[in-house]
């Protein structure tokens, strides 16, 4: 694959700067010469994938209910998200894991050990906050058992490899779409601020180990057929199934108020699946994995990790606090 350019802009370079070297860096959407299948990149493309270790406090403070924009229909639709994500990130741990022992490359092994612990992480840490919102009435604990025996049926009808397929579809889709968020400041500052934190350090961590599923499927699977198949049903499956939790969860919700209720529902499906909105936004990024030859790193987001990288964790970042530990895996020496 051709090389990408090396980061120059520092992590205090203004947004427009990371949006237009992002941009200029990616040659998007087709321009990359296709890229050998079952070829993992050099190590200098993949950033390091460090574990933090993390507490929101989610238990200690009061959480504002509708903590998108003071919108019940965007909040319902990220609660509907994080209500998934503990299982799904168990599920996408297991299908990595079961081809540790294959992988075989000291470098990409450490990748897989920071992407273990760093899904963990986010699974602990949703846990918690969808412990806080269903002690506000929001039947998180149901949902939550409910993905658990769905993902259990799956694991036992799908094969390992379609698991694996499976589990690097979603981190694409997770991938895209925090780069959307990452790069729209205007989106991070609709939310309350402690979900808002929490969310983006989970979309950082996201863009940090991007690519890591994926070439363990490309070094141990490789087959592009599968890659490109399993991602049509699981886009089915994704959204049908968010927009029905969140459709369950807008409907028992007895303290949402009935006055401008559908002022909030046009204004929230907008943010969400509106051309502008989440969905509408990364969907040329998601065509983009059928392309025979793509790569997670083809969307280069280097500079927009160093950017956050600082802004989270630097001498003044907003997240130290928070911050109790951070492990950053290294590469053995092969035996
Ligand atoms: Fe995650
Ligand atoms: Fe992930």
């Amino acid at each position: 694959m051709s090389r990408l350019p090396p980061v120059t802009s520092d992590a205090a370079a203004p947004r427009d700067h990371v949006r237009a070297a992002v941009s200029a860096a990616t040659p998007y959407p087709h321009a990359t010469p296709p890229r050998r299948i079952g070829a993992v990149p050099a190590r200098e493309d993949n950033p390091p994938v460090p574990i933090r270790h993390m507490d929101f406090g989610f238990d200690r403070q009061p959480l504002q209910r509708y903590f998108y924009d003071g919108n019940a229909f965007a909040s319902a639709f990220y609660m509907a998200f994080s209500a998934v994500i503990p299982q799904g990130e168990r599920f996408f741990i297991h299908s990595v894991r079961h081809y540790r022992d294959r992988i075989n490359d000291p470098e990409l092994d450490a990748r897989v050990t920071g992407f273990i612990g760093q899904e963990a992480m986010h699974g602990k840490e949703h846990d918690a906050v969808n412990e806080a919102y269903e002690k506000m009435g929001f039947r998180l604990g149901l949902i939550d058992r409910n993905v658990r025996e769905a993902l259990k049926l799956l694991a036992k009808t799908l094969s390992k490899p379609a698991q694996l397929a499976f589990t690097v579809a979603l981190e694409h889709y997770t991938a895209i779409i925090s780069e959307f968020m990452l790069t729209h400041p205007e989106v991070r500052a609709k939310f309350e601020p402690t979900v808002g934190n929490f969310i983006f350090w989970h979309m950082m961590e996201e863009t940090e180990h991007k690519a890591v599923a994926f070439d363990v499927y490309e070094k141990c699977v490789g087959s592009y057929a599968l890659r490109a198949g399993v991602m049509i049903p699981t886009t089915v499956v994704l959204i049908a199934a968010l927009a029905n939790l969140q459709f369950y969860l807008l409907t028992n919700d007895k303290q949402r108020p009935r006055k401008g209720r559908w002022r909030d529902t046009l204004r929230g499906f907008a943010a969400i699946y509106g051309p502008r909105g989440l969905f509408g936004s990364v969907a040329p990024k998601l065509l983009d994995y059928f392309r025979p030859g793509f790569h997670p790193n083809d969307h280069d987001t280097r500079a927009l990790l160093a950017e956050f990288r600082e802004q989270f964790f630097g001498a003044q970042g907003e997240l130290n606090e928070q911050l109790k530990k951070t492990v950053t895996p290294q590469a053995r020496a092969a035996a």
